[in-house]
């Protein structure tokens, strides 16, 4: 059988059909329902005790960090109350023992650490103003907890939440396992390493990105009654929504604010259908899944996200170059190479190396459409120490990473549909013709050519959406979700307190607060962010 023959095959595997988002369609909604009710099923649907979106109008100085996967992330972020921030941020990459480590301790008193280093660097005034006071006044912990910032966690993990500020992890995905942690209060562990610091900062608001997310885009997108759906395509994936609290039948253990009706949920959609009722299984899906270290879970997250797709490539094209059929960079010699050489890939390649390819190359791949695929050629040589790699080569590896990101796109396309129809907002009278909001975020959605594309094309076929539908879904990329959102939460967690800071010691902390943001927005200007205006 030829090369293209082959690659046929295999992309055809991959091949996600119209029926088959429909059916995925039905399972999905299926099993948000399912997970409304009780606790223990794929989709959790997580409350977060958020129990409402922003206007825009909001205003006021906060901190928000972000532990999502690969970095961590500090930041202050002044809301302006006319849909604009202000956002100053420092990012490290969390060091790859801490990810693994013995004690959640450890990793906890890493984030702290940063947390210090931020304010010492760009809130120094206000770092030094906390320093004098815990000299002079005597209480136990050296500071009043009003002169505190008030600072929303953005912890991209499953989290079983009990309240606006507490919640006990679930379990650890993307490639972090620190078994320690599991069913411990992720805030009562950043809190206590930020205590022995003797930092002025309170963990308001426990957040997952996709409800930063969410947030992020209702408070810049005015006139837009709120996004719908806030989502992350990018190491993991996920989504959050606004649900009727009626809808919601599971306990709910902590306080919350009743009065909007509704509450933000965290679907935790990595999980749907680890039943795998609906969910696509080639081959090296199974292989993928054994090589994790949660097998048999975040099956959906497997076949989209970032840290996985790369991997499934690696794995397709080493049994490819293992078939004894078909030659995929190998020569008989220069004269079948157009490159007039012979293909040799180095021993350090991480073609040969699980997790050993980067998801970016499929990005390369999709958008390569020079005549004889030259990009495409270079990036193999370069990151992948594929040297003279052929046309045919090339071609093959393209049209396997592109079945891969389609895969993806059209699985992404029913979380999304799913979650428009779940929502009522299409067939709302009262928001008839009105644009439908959907903010998204994650390297996927931004650097995957076409990405976006895909899952249009996917959700015009989706009964119930249609043409007509799918153009009133508006997808948009939530700008600093976890920064913003996180603020927007701790905002929101603040009104919640019953001893929230009396308004003159507020005004206090924001005067000073005010005039450091000054500074550092004038030091970096690149960091004011407006947010896009919608039509
Ligand atoms: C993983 C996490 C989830 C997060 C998503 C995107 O799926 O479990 O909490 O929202 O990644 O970062």
């Amino acid at each position: 059988m030829s090369l293209l023959a082959e690659t046929q095959s295999i992309v055809k595997q991959f091949e996600f059909t119209d029926d088959d988002v429909n059916k995925s369609v039905r399972e999905f909604l299926r099993q948000m329902d399912e997970g409304l009710e009780k606790d223990g099923t794929s989709l959790s649907q997580i409350p977060t005790y958020v129990t409402g979106v922003p206007t825009g109008q909001e205003k006021g100085l906060y901190m928000a960090v972000d532990l999502g996967g690969t970095n961590f992330r500090v930041c202050s972020v002044k809301l302006n109350g006319d849909t604009t921030f202000n956002i100053t941020s420092d990012k490290v990459a969390v060091p790859k023992e801490l990810m693994v480590a013995e004690k959640a301790e450890d990793l906890f008193a890493f984030l702290a650490l940063q947390i210090k280093k931020f304010l010492e660097k760009h809130h120094g005034d206000h770092f030094e103003a906390h320093i004098r006071r815990r000299m002079t006044v005597s209480s136990p912990d050296g500071y009043r907890d009003e002169h505190a910032f008030r600072m929303g966690f953005t912890f991209s993990f499953p989290v079983q939440q009990v309240g606006i500020n507490k919640g006990t992890l679930i379990r650890w995905t993307k490639g972090f396992d620190i078994p320690d942690a599991v069913g411990k209060d992720v805030c009562a562990l950043l809190q206590t390493e930020i205590d022995k610091l003797h930092l002025p900062v309170k963990v308001a608001a426990l957040v997952n990105d996709t409800v930063g997310t969410l947030m992020a885009h209702s408070y810049g997108a005015p006139g837009s009654h709120g996004a719908v759906l806030g989502a992350i395509f990018g190491t993991g994936t996920n989504g959050a929504y606004l649900e009727k609290l009626s809808n919601l039948k599971k306990p709910l253990v902590g306080e919350y604010d009743s009065s909007t009706g509704n509450m933000v949920i965290n679907i935790e959609w990595g999980s749907f259908d680890n039943q795998l009722n609906v969910l696509p299984n080639t081959p090296w899906d199974v292989a993928l899944d054994k090589e994790t270290p949660n097998p048999g879970i975040q099956m959906y997250e497997k076949r989209v996200s970032g840290m996985f797709l790369g991997e499934l490539l690696r794995l397709v094209i080493n049994d490819l170059m293992k078939n004894p059929k078909v030659s995929l960079f190998r020569d008989e010699n220069s004269s079948t190479n157009d490159r007039r050489s012979t293909t040799d890939i180095a021993e350090t390649s991480g073609i040969w190396r699980p997790w050993g390819i980067d998801t970016s190359i499929l990005s390369h791949a999709a958008g390569d459409h020079t005549p004889k695929l030259s990009v495409l050629r270079d990036t193999l040589q370069e990151t992948l120490q594929i040297s003279a790699p052929a046309y045919e080569d090339a071609q093959a590896f393209k049209a396997i990473a592109e079945a891969i990101g389609r895969r993806a796109a059209r699985l992404a396309a029913v979380a999304i549909g799913a979650v428009v129809l779940k929502s009522g907002r299409l067939s709302d009278p009262c928001h008839a013709n009105d644009p439908v909001d959907v903010g998204v975020d994650g390297s996927l959605v931004e650097n995957y050519p076409y990405f976006e594309d895909m899952i249009y094309e996917a959700l015009r076929v989706i009964d119930g959406i249609g043409e007509e539908g799918a153009k009133r879904i508006r997808i948009g990329l939530a700008q600093d979700g976890s920064g913003v959102g996180a603020a927007l939460i701790a905002l929101v967690a603040a009104g919640m307190e019953k001893n929230a800071p009396p308004a003159e010691i507020l005004g206090e902390l924001r005067t000073e607060a005010k005039a450091t943001v000054a500074t550092t927005a004038v030091s970096d200007e690149s960091d004011k962010v407006e947010a896009p205006q919608t039509a």
